[in-house]
């Protein structure tokens, strides 16, 4: 976060209770009850936990214990037996949701559809045996590289119906980057389309997993599935490529739910963390099933007859979580768009808004910053009459954006939930509830009922008041990860042991500085590691640099954010380069483009500088704290006597 929206956060005093009448119809009706619930769950988790399950879900096979924890890794519901797919699905049939609109699709172009419970129960069905007939087994994991269509949702479902992991790899990322991810995931098939829309313009999906399997280069890809959907032309390998509108053809709908294990994998979706490549975080199918569904419900404050739109991608968790299980196991309304913000359509979002009537809109900062450029007139001219709750996630809202949220877009009554939690947690950690807590611009607030989240030192010592520390959370919860696909070790030491155990105590780290107020609010400060947050996307520093250095010209590449109004970073890459090599436009603008193709166009830096030397220690550790300030044209701060030769800085700033 840049140092001007810390300044304002630490300043921030306004306080905005719920409006009597939102509280009066919520879930959570008050401050009260929101302690209530919480000194509850804190006195006995399993308990809190248990109740709910058995509450809010079906099983087919009740647990014999609620947590199993051997630290650090938890079983939740140990040996009851659950199928999401169900929860999301069948259940709704037998009650007034059956012809209720489960997914109401905008695509890009204009072209929309409208999917009720009964009919996403029958595509999914259908899809889940023609996954069976390929030789899909449980067990087996799938890849996802979609746009946003109904058939992603589809395609995740019926893998849980079938008892097959999913990895849904986002449409955005390059052939490289999802060849890594299916390797990584062993992944047997890849559920794609032909193309997508996006920006005015088509994304092509099918080349660039036709270009990730090339010379066998991910040798578990048996057979890719196809979605036609901007019907350009592409190539189809026989007896590996199927079009999906075939395979749906003469199958049965008839595909009851695989009783799944409740800690059975769910799916892996890969995440950026500050070391190494991209991690598969593992999250499996009771306690997700239940952390996602109560969040959803009690964050959202779902009700009957809302029309709930969260405009993530479901590449990433957000839309895991918050476009299809949590909504959908509710017996929600979920809305999906394929387009994104952009210039050309700067009243995009509000024309989905008041086409369909959405009550619940949830959002990224980043996306609120690029609107409130666009111009006030564009929201001005639609009737957004319809919302009552609005929503943030991915990274730290400044003030003004949170302000101007409120009073454009919620029309000053809707409450603002800004929330906090990341891919590993699973769902939202810490967030207001709507109808019980008060907001403050900038603060996420309290923790989610069962979530003991703390800000402590390097020893685990919980920090005052208003002091700046790392934000734990000392009790596991259903939603957590499990562990890193493959990896346990580097499950341990990421998350458990940057502080260390006490006592055989764990305490979950996962990378966020944040503060706690004298009312026990947390302002969550952005990372203190190694990882980028470009709008509201994570991506490590190291998988940037590793991109830029695998260009033959590169010698060496460090590669920090620099604060941005809109993205809230934009990256910064100092790059050294090999004997011979000139730095030029062109060679700037290649390097840009290389990233691009190595990644994906959420890593193309914003900016890349030419130079002779990195600053270093002696022992050869590249001082990114001192790059991170001449990116940002700041004065270099702090220590700088480790350094092992000063007049590389004169000429970085000389070189600027
Ligand atoms: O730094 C935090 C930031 O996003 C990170 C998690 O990123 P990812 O796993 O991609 O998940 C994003 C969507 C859940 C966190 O470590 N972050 C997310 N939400 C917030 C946030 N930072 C501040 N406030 C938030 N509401």
């Amino acid at each position: 976060m840049s140092t001007a929206n810390i300044e304002s956060i630490l300043q921030e005093k306004r306080l905005f209770p719920p409006a009597a009448e939102f509280s009066q119809n919520a879930h959570i009706k008050s401050a009260e009850d929101y302690q209530r619930l919480y000194d509850k769950a804190k006195a006995n988790p399993e308990a809190f936990w248990a109740e709910l399950a058995e509450q809010e879900l079906d099983w087919f096979q009740k647990w014999d214990t609620v947590l199993d924890w051997q630290p650090p890794f938890a079983k939740w519901f140990v040996n009851g037996k659950i199928n999401i797919s169900h929860n999301c699905l069948d259940r709704h049939l037998t009650t007034a949701n059956k012809n209720k609109a489960a997914i109401i699709w905008e695509g890009e172009p204009g072209d929309s559809r409208t999917i009720t419970y009964a009919q996403l129960h029958r595509e999914v069905s259908q899809f889940a045996n023609a996954l069976k007939q390929l030789g899909v087994k449980k067990g087996d994991t799938v890849g996802i590289y979609m746009p946003m269509i109904p058939e992603a949702a589809v395609a995740m479902l019926a893998c849980a119906r079938i008892g097959a992991p999913h990895s849904v790899v986002f449409g955005g990322f390059s052939a490289e980057a999802l060849r890594d991810r299916l390797n990584d995931a062993k992944a047997k098939v890849v559920i794609t389309a032909d193309g997508g829309f996006r920006k005015d313009s088509i994304v092509a999906l099918k080349p660039q997993v036709d270009k990730a399997l090339e010379n066998n280069a991910a040798p578990s890809v048996e057979n890719v599935l196809v979605v036609q959907r901007t019907k350009q032309d592409i190539e189809m390998q026989s007896g590996r490529d199927y079009w999906w509108h075939d395979l749906q053809k003469d199958v049965s709908a008839d595909c009851p739910a695989e009783p799944m294990d409740a800690e059975d994998v769910l799916f892996v979706l890969y995440t950026s963390g500050s070391t190494g490549k991209p991690k598969g975080v593992v999250h499996t199918t009771g306690g997700y099933n239940l952390y996602s569904h109560m969040t959803t419900k009690w964050i959202f404050d779902l009700q009957d007859t809302d029309v709930y739109w969260c405009t993530a991608d479901v590449g990433w968790i957000t839309g895991h979580s918050y476009i299809v299980y949590g909504p959908l196991s509710n017996g929600a309304t979920t809305v999906m768009y394929e387009g994104a913000p952009r210039k050309s359509n700067p009243g995009c979002f509000w024309d989905v808004v008041e086409k369909y009537g959405v009550t619940v809109f949830y959002t990224a900062p980043t996306a609120i910053r690029a609107f409130i450029k666009m111009g006030d007139e564009h929201p001005k001219a639609r009737d957004l009459s319809s919302l009552r709750l609005l929503g943030t996630v991915g990274e730290p809202i400044n003030p003004e954006a949170w302000m101007w949220y409120h009073q454009v877009i919620g029309g000053e009554k809707c409450p603002i939930v800004d929330t906090w939690w990341q891919t590993e947690t699973g769902g939202v950690m810490i967030t207001p509830l709507p109808g019980a807590i008060p907001t403050k611009p900038g603060s996420a607030t309290r923790p989610f009922p069962g979530i003991l989240a703390d800000i402590v030192d390097l020893d685990g010592n919980p920090v005052k008041d208003n002091e700046g520390g790392y934000l734990v959370v000392r009790h596991p919860w259903p939603g957590m990860m499990r562990t890193v696909y493959g990896d346990p070790d580097r499950f341990r030491r990421t998350y458990w042991e940057h502080i260390a155990p006490k006592d055989g105590k764990y305490l979950y780290f996962a990378g966020d500085g944040a503060r706690k107020d004298e009312d026990g609010y947390f302002w969550v400060m952005g990372r203190v590691d190694d990882v980028l947050n470009i709008s509201g996307h994570r991506l490590g520093t190291m998988e940037v640099e590793s991109a830029l250095v695998s260009h033959p010209a590169v010698a060496e590449a460090a590669v920090v954010g620099k604060p941005d109004e809109v993205k809230g970073e934009e990256i910064v890459a100092f790059v050294t380069l090999e004997g011979g090599n000139q730095g030029s436009e062109e060679l700037n603008k290649e390097l840009k483009k290389h990233v691009v193709s190595e990644i994906g166009a959420i890593a193309r830096p914003g900016e890349i500088r030419f130079t002779d030397a990195l600053p270093k220690t002696r022992s050869g550790k590249i001082m990114r704290r001192l790059l991170r300030n001449l990116a940002a044209g700041q004065e270099v701060s702090g220590d700088t006597s480790t350094l092992e030769d000063i007049s590389v800085l004169d000429k970085l700033r000389t070189e600027a």
